[in-house]
C-alpha cells in the first residue's frame, strides 16, 4: 500500500507533462512492465500497467492483456488514488451473485474468469475521473512445460499504445544449470533486436527487453497502438542425473524426470485421417503435406499403418507395415490421393486403427494411435458416450491414442475425453497457414518413444500427482510433485521403474540426487504442486461422472479457491471504486508537474538550485563534452549555492577541501583541468575488474582498471548524446558518478544520492522516487535503479552497494542503431576463441593473441549482482584497443 502511494506521486508528475502533449486516445498508459521470475521450471509473471485518464471528464479504462492458456491467474490488484482495490478468486456461482448484486445496486463490478485457447485474454475496465491514474497488476502462474527439448516462457506484449516505459525483465534460476538460452519470438526481430539484453551465469539468466517509443510503432508488428507480438524465452537445463531433478522444501517435492541417453525404442503406429467433406481445400493439403513429411521421418524399424475415413475407411493396407523405403513411397502416394468426401464416422475408423495395432503386437516396441479429425461425429455412432467406450475397450490401456482436432468446428471436449481416457492427449491445430508444421510438430513429440510403462515411485511420500505414464518421449519431461510425510527427507526414496526396448529398468538415488533447496521462495514447490494437482483433477473432471466427479470437481475447487487460482470453476471479482469520497481524495492539482520553482514537497523532495551566472559554473566547448566538467576553485569558500549540494551530499563536499588531482590524471589524462574535487587525499589503489559478455562462448573476459579515470561510457555524436562515468578510489565498485550530456546547453549529473539536471544556468536537483523530463531526455528514479530514454538509447543504472559505499553500474538496455557510437557500453560481445584451454589459457580475439587466466568477477548490470566466471585479459586486449582511448579529460 505505502509503496503505492510512493509510485503515484512519482506518477503524478509524468501525468501532467503527458496531459501537455495532446494525443487522440483519451487515457495514457505511461508506464508498462512485465517482470516474469522462473525458477525450477515455474514461472510467475507480473504485468504492471499504470493508466490516466487526461480527459476532464470521466472515462473508462481498460486493461486488456493475454496469458498463456497453461497459466493460471493468481493476483489482480488496481490502485486509484492510493487505494488498493484486489480481485479475490471465488466460486463461478458466488462471483456471478455478487456480480448481479453489485449491478442492481448501481455499482460497477467487473468479473474476470477464464476463457480457453492458446493465449487466454483478462480484460477489465474501470471509470476513472478526470485526471485520476490508475495502475492495474497482473500475476499469473505456469509450469513450462518441456517439449523438442526446451522450455518456452511466452510474453505477450501488446500495450495497446506506445509507451515510453515499457520495460520486460526475465529472470531464470535452474539450480541444474542453464544449458542453453535464446530468444525468439516476433518480438525479438529486426528493430527490435537492439532492445534486447542477455546475460547468464551458469544457474541463472536474465533477459531484458526495452524498446523504445519509436520501435513499438516501427516494428514489424507493429502500428500506430504500439507493440503486438511475442517474446518467447526458449531454455534448456543440464541433465546430469539420470533419475532427474528433485527439489523439496517445506515438505513439498518436485520432480522433473527426463533422461535423454536411452535408446529410442522402435514404433508402431498408426495415423487416422479424416477426410470428410469439411477438411476441403487448405485442410486436406496441408494434411496431405504433414503427412508426407511425418512419413519421411519414419525410422526404418518402426511399423505404420494410414487410414483415411469418411463415413466409410479406407486402407493404404489392411496392416502394419514396416517402414522400409518402397513401403513409404506407395504410402505417401496413397496420402497425396486422399480427398476430402462424405461424412465423419470417427467410432468406426477409431476402431479400426485399434485393431491395426492390436493384430501387430511387436515385444520391446510403442504403439501409438492419431487421430486426425475436424469434426463431430455424424455417422456411425454418433452418441459420444458410446464412441469413447468402444475406443476404450478396443484400446485396453495398451497404448495411448493422441486426438488432433484441426480448426474450431470440432467437438473438442470430445477428442479430450476420447485421448486422456487412453493415455494420450489432446490438441488442437490451428487452421492457419502453419497448419501442416503444427501437425508435424505434434508427431515429432512423440516421434521417439524412449520408455514404456514408466511408474514413478516414491517412498515417504504422499498426495501424489500422477505417477503412471503409460510412454515417455526424448524432449519432454515428467513432471511429479507430493507432499514428503512428516518432512522426513531421509526416508523419502524417489525411484523410477520403466521399461526400455526389452528390459525393465529402474532409475534410483544413487547419488543424492535430492535437493533441499535452499534459495527457492517459501512455499513455491507447494504452489508448483497446487498447480499441477489442479490441472490433473480438472482433466479428471472430464473422465468421471456421478459422485466421482462431484468430489474431484470440489477438491479442484478447494485448491483452486486456497492458492487463489483462476481456473475454469472459479471467477475473480474485481470490485471498482465507488462513493462519493473517491472524487474528494488525493485529487491531482492541477499543475503538478516539475515545477522549478518548488522547494520539496515530503513527498518528491525537489530541491531547485540557481546558479548565478559567473559563479563555478560549467565551462568548456558546448558540444564537446569531454571538455567540460565543473570548475570549482579549490580553497574558495562554499557558496550559498554550494551549502545546498552540500545538504545533498556531504561526502563529496567534505573531500574536496585538500584533494590533488595530479597523481591521479598524471598517467591517464595529461592535460586534466582541476576538475569537481571529489576524491580522497591519499588515493587508495583503485581496482575494478569489468566484464566483456562473448559471443558464441560460455565465457565473458575480464580485464581489471586500476587507475581512478573519467571513462568514455557511450558517445553517440549523431544524437549529441555524450555519457561519460567516474571511476574513482573512494569505492572498490565502481562509478561515483556518471553524467549525462544530451544537448549543447543541457546534461544531467548522477550520482548514488540523486541527480542535478543542468539546463542552461539552471539546476534542479531530485531525490528519492522522481520522473524527470527535459528535452529528448526522460528519466526515472526508482529505489535502486535509474531508467534514462534518450531517443533511440535506453540506459539503466543501477545503483549498487559493496562494503557499504554506494556505487552506480550503467548497463545499456536499448543498443543504439546508428553505428557512430563509441564507449565502454558500446562494445559487442567479444567473439574470441580459446587457443589454450586449461586453467591457464590462451586467446585470439581478432588477429591478436594473449595469455588468459580462468578468473572470477561481479556482473553489475543487473539488479542483483553475482559472481561469474571469466576469462582474465589484459584490458588492451579485451577493448580491442588502448584502455587510453576509453579515457575522457572531464566528465
Ligand atoms: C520482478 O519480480 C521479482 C520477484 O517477485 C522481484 O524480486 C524483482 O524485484 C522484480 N523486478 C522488477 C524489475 O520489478
Ligand atoms: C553424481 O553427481 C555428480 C555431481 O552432482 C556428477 O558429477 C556425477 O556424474 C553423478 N553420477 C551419477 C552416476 O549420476
Ligand atoms: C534425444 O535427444 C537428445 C537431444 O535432445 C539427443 O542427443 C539424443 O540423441 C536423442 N535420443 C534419441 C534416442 O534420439
Ligand atoms: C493431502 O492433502 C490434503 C489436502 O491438502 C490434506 O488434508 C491431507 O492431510 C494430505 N494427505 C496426507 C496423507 O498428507
Ligand atoms: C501404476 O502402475 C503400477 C504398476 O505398473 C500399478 O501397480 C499401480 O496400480 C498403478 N497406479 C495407478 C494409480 O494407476
Amino acid at each position: 500500500m505505502r509503496r503505492g502511494v510512493v509510485q503515484l506521486s512519482l506518477f503524478g508528475v509524468l501525468v501532467t507533462l503527458a496531459a501537455a502533449q495532446p494525443k487522440k486516445d483519451d487515457w495514457d498508459i505511461y508506464s508498462f512492465h512485465i517482470n516474469s521470475t522462473v525458477t525450477g521450471r515455474y514461472a510467475t509473471t507480473v504485468m504492471t500497467s499504470r493508466v490516466v485518464n487526461r480527459m476532464t471528464e470521466s472515462k473508462e479504462v481498460e486493461f486488456h492483456v493475454q496469458i498463456p492458456k497453461n497459466a493460471f491467474i493468481s493476483k489482480f490488484t488496481m490502485l486509484i488514488d492510493g487505494q488498493m482495490y484486489d480481485g479475490v478468486v471465488k466460486t463461478k456461482e458466488q462471483a456471478q451473485q455478487q456480480y448481479t448484486q453489485a449491478v442492481s445496486r448501481g455499482q460497477s463490478a467487473g468479473i474476470v474468469s477464464s476463457v480457453g485457447r492458446t493465449m487466454e485474454e483478462f480484460k477489465t475496465s474501470v471509470t476513472l475521473a478526470a485526471h485520476k491514474k490508475v495502475t492495474f497488476e497482473l500475476t499469473y502462474e505456469e509450469l513450462l512445460k518441456r517439449t523438442h527439448g526446451k522450455y518456452e516462457l511466452q510474453i505477450h506484449a501488446r500495450p495497446m499504445q506506445p509507451v515510453k516505459d515499457f520495460k520486460v525483465d526475465v529472470h531464470i534460476h535452474e539450480k541444474a544449470g542453464i544449458s542453453f538460452i535464446d530468444v525468439k519470438g516476433g518480438l525479438s526481430t529486426n528493430v527490435l533486436a537492439n532492445a534486447i539484453t542477455k546475460t547468464r551465469t551458469d544457474e541463472q539468466a536474465w533477459v531484458h527487453f526495452y524498446p523504445t517509443v519509436d520501435q513499438q510503432t516501427t516494428c514489424d508488428s507493429c502500428g500506430e497502438r504500439g507493440l503486438n507480438g511475442d517474446l518467447i524465452v526458449v531454455y534448456d537445463v543440464n541433465r546430469g542425473n539420470r533419475l532427474g531433478d528433485i527439489k523439496t522444501l517445506d515438505g513439498y517435492f518436485v520432480h522433473h524426470f527426463a533422461p535423454s541417453d536411452l535408446p529410442r525404442i522402435p514404433k508402431n503406429v498408426v495415423f487416422v485421417i479424416d477426410r470428410s467433406g469439411s477438411m476441403n481445400g487448405r485442410k486436406m493439403q496441408q494434411t496431405r503435406t504433414a503427412l508426407i513429411h511425418i512419413l519421411n521421418d519414419l525410422a526404418e524399424d518402426d511399423f505404420f499403418g494410414l487410414l483415411s475415413f469418411d463415413s466409410e475407411i479406407s486402407h493404404w493396407r489392411r496392416e502394419l507395415v514396416q517402414a522400409v523405403s518402397a513401403n513409404l513411397k506407395g504410402a505417401k502416394q496413397f496420402a497425396r490421393g486422399i480427398t476430402d468426401r462424405g461424412t465423419t464416422d470417427i467410432n468406426a475408423a477409431v476402431l479400426e486403427g485399434a485393431r491395426m495395432l492390436n493384430a501387430h503386437p511387436r515385444e520391446g516396441s510403442a504403439s501409438i494411435l492419431i487421430l486426425l479429425t475436424d469434426g463431430d461425429p455424424t455417422s456411425g455412432v454418433t452418441n459420444h458416450e458410446a464412441i469413447q467406450s468402444n475406443v476404450r475397450q478396443a484400446i485396453a490401456g495398451k497404448f495411448p491414442l493422441y486426438c488432433l482436432g484441426f480448426g474450431f468446428d470440432v467437438n473438442f471436449e470430445f477428442l479430450e475425453k476420447m485421448s486422456l481416457g487412453n493415455n494420450g492427449v489432446a490438441r488442437r491445430i490451428y487452421e492457419d497457414s502453419d497448419a501442416d508444421l503444427q501437425l508435424k510438430g505434434f508427431y515429432e513429440e512423440v516421434a521417439t518413444p524412449l520408455l514404456t510403462d514408466v511408474t514413478m515411485i516414491y517412498v515417504g511420500g504422499t498426495n501424489l500427482t500422477q505417477t503412471n505414464f503409460s510412454q515417455y518421449y526424448n524432449g519432454s519431461e515428467i513432471v511429479v510433485a507430493g507432499e514428503i510425510i512428516d518432512n522426513n527427507v531421509e526416508n523419502f526414496v524417489p525411484e523410477v521403474i520403466a521399461i526400455s526396448s526389452k528390459q525393465k529398468v529402474t532409475f534410483s538415488n544413487t547419488n543424492n540426487s535430492v535437493d533441499s533447496s535452499a534459495g527457492i521462495a517459501d512455499g513455491l514447490l507447494q504452489r508448483v504442486w497446487a498447480y499441477l494437482t489442479v490441472k490433473q483433477l480438472l482433466e479428471k473432471e472430464l473422465l468421471v461422472s456421478g459422485p466421482e466427479k462431484e468430489k474431484v470437481k470440489s477438491n479442484a475447487l478447494e485448491l483452486s479457491l486456497k492458492y487463489s487460482f483462476v481456473t475454469p470453476l472459479t471467477s475473480m471479482v474485481v470490485t471498482k471504486p465507488q462513493g462519493e469520497d473517491m472524487d474528494v481524495l488525493h485529487k491531482p492539482k492541477e499543475g503538478d508537474g516539475p515545477r522549478f520553482d518548488s522547494y520539496a514537497t515530503p513527498a518528491n523532495r525537489r530541491v531547485m538550485l540557481v546558479r548565478r551566472p559567473g559563479q563555478h559554473g560549467r565551462v568548456g566547448l558546448p558540444g564537446h563534452p569531454g571538455s567540460y566538467g565543473h570548475l570549482r576553485p579549490r580553497n574558495s569558500p562554499p557558496s550559498h549555492d554550494d551549502r545546498e549540494i552540500r545538504r545533498w551530499s556531504s561526502r563529496s563536499i567534505d573531500l574536496s577541501a585538500d584533494y590533488d588531482d595530479s597523481n591521479i590524471y598524471a598517467t591517464n589524462v595529461a592535460m586534466a583541468q582541476p576538475t569537481e574535487t571529489e576524491m580522497t587525499t591519499t588515493p587508495a589503489p583503485v581496482s575494478h575488474r569489468f566484464l566483456r559478455k562473448a559471443e558464441n562462448q560460455p565465457l565473458p573476459l575480464c580485464f581489471d582498471v586500476s587507475e581512478a579515470a573519467i571513462f568514455k561510457l557511450l558517445h553517440h555524436p549523431s544524437k549529441e548524446l555524450f555519457v561519460n562515468g567516474k571511476l574513482d578510489s573512494l569505492t572498490n565498485g565502481g562509478f561515483t558518478k556518471i553524467v549525462i550530456h544530451f544537448s549543447a546547453d543541457q546534461h544531467i549529473e548522477v550520482d548514488p544520492e540523486g541527480i542535478r539536471l543542468h539546463q542552461g544556468q539552471t539546476t534542479t536537483l531530485y531525490t528519492g522516487q522522481d520522473l524527470i523530463t527535459a528535452g529528448r531526455l526522460t528519466v526515472i528514479l526508482r529505489v535502486k535503479e535509474i531508467d534514462v530514454a534518450v531517443e533511440d538509447v535506453r540506459l539503466v543504472i543501477f545503483i549498487h552497494e559493496k562494503d557499504g559505499n554506494k556505487f552506480l553500474w550503467p548497463v545499456l538496455r536499448q543498443t543504439p542503431s546508428a553505428d557512430d557510437t563509441e564507449g565502454l557500453l558500446a562494445l559487442k560481445p567479444a567473439d574470441y576463441q580459446v587457443r589454450l584451454q586449461q586453467s591457464d589459457g590462451k586467446l585470439k580475439l581478432k588477429d591478436r593473441e594473449a595469455p588468459a587466466v580462468r578468473s572470477s568477477a561481479t556482473d553489475y548490470s543487473i539488479a542483483n549482482p553475482v559472481p561469474m566466471n571469466c576469462w582474465l585479459v589484459g584490458a588492451d586486449f579485451a577493448l580491442e584497443r588502448t584502455l587510453n582511448d576509453y579515457f575522457v579529460a572531464q566528465l
